[in-house]
């Protein structure tokens, strides 16, 4: 059942205006981890309703993560919006972000909802969305390969030079590709997996949506993307096609972090109440972000792949989100992997 996505709490919007008029000066500093499109559409929406100057940068999941880390002793930012949820999962656990329940929660889905108590309310999630690929058609049939279905499909011979990844260190996306390949194929063979993928892979990039972008101009064959990260340059007009990879695959949950230590707490909690309404989140397609909302009462584009008619692994983001495993996942990737010669 879906309702008007306008229909939030009159409290909240009470809220919202009295923000408006009280914070003449008042300011925001916005880590985002999304897609640079949605970044900017968030900072203008964010200030029209309630006058506070959002102060935003656009920065990857694991990147995002760095940066709060090194700051710890003198944040710089305030909240934390949207990128992969295990790096905010490790945050949480490193002390580094700050319980908030919303008032807000009422209205979200159980995934996002789970995602905030496996980190004692110090995260939330605001959308989420399967891995896969991406591929421009024209350029598979100029170079004659094979439709790629599979994960199975991207290691083999043929695809030497043709596939785009981003590095698992920075990129949230390639990171969830990491853990999908742990957890689908056991640690030993899913290693061994991104071993031979690293035969095909032309270039690992700090951005995780950056392959399928390349893939939409021409410049690689494939990119190991989210799905809806594909749905959007197709929906750009690019000739790519959207597969859900046929053994299975990972998901994440993006999520929404308050920083510890923020010089703006109010308004960092102002953001994170208008983050997860459904009027905020029903504006993503107006930017192609074809992510699935968080709120129960926002509408997902049609064009917005349907997860419940994917094979998805049950991704454990306790264990894949916490510090100690992330960190021994980053590093053995970083020793066994990316050193090899290509
Ligand atoms: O906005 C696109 C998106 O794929 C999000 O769904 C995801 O959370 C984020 O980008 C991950 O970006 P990165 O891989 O650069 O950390």
């Amino acid at each position: 059942m879906t309702k008007s996505p306008f229909l939030y709490s009159a409290a909240f919007a009470a809220t919202l205006v009295a923000g408006a008029v009280s914070a003449q000066a008042a300011s925001l500093t916005l880590y985002c981890s999304a897609d640079e499109a949605w970044c900017q559409q968030i900072k203008t929406g964010f200030e029209a309703e309630t006058g506070i100057t959002v102060d935003m940068t656009r920065k990857s999941s694991g990147e995002t993560y760095a940066q709060v880390r090194a700051e710890a002793s003198n944040p710089k930012g305030d909240v934390w919006w949207g990128g992969t949820g295990d790096p905010h999962l490790q945050a949480a656990e490193e002390g580094l972000t700050e319980a908030y329940e919303s008032p807000m929660r009422g209205e979200l889905y159980d995934w996002a909802i789970k995602q905030a108590e496996a980190a004692d309310n110090k995260t939330i999630g605001v959308y989420s969305g399967a891995l896969g690929f991406g591929y421009n058609k024209d350029l598979l049939a100029r170079n004659n390969l094979p439709e790629p279905k599979c994960w199975a499909d991207l290691i083999k011979p043929e695809f030497k030079g043709h596939v785009q990844i981003a590095n698992p260190n920075s990129s949230g996306t390639a990171y969830t590709m990491l853990a999908t390949m742990v957890q689908l194929m056991g640690e030993d063979q899913g290693f061994d997996y991104m071993k031979a993928l690293h035969k095909n892979v032309n270039q690992y990039t700090k951005s995780g949506s950056a392959p399928i972008k390349a893939a939409g101009l021409g410049e690689t064959t494939v990119g190991i993307v989210f799905m809806h990260d594909a749905v959007s340059q197709s929906a750009a007009g690019f000739p790519i096609v959207t597969v859900a990879p046929c053994e299975g695959t990972g998901y994440e949950i993006g999520s929404m972090s308050l920083i510890k230590g923020a010089r703006n707490p109010d308004e960092a909690k102002k953001f994170y109440d208008w983050a997860l309404t459904a009027a905020m989140q029903d504006k993503a397609k107006d930017v192609k972000s074809f992510q699935i909302p968080s709120n129960k009462n926002a509408t997902p584009s049609p064009l917005s792949p349907d997860l419940s008619a994917i094979k998805l692994i049950d991704y454990d983001f306790k264990k894949y989100g916490s510090s100690d495993e992330r960190k021994r996942l980053l590093q053995k990737w970083d020793t066994e992997v990316s050193t090899l010669p290509q």
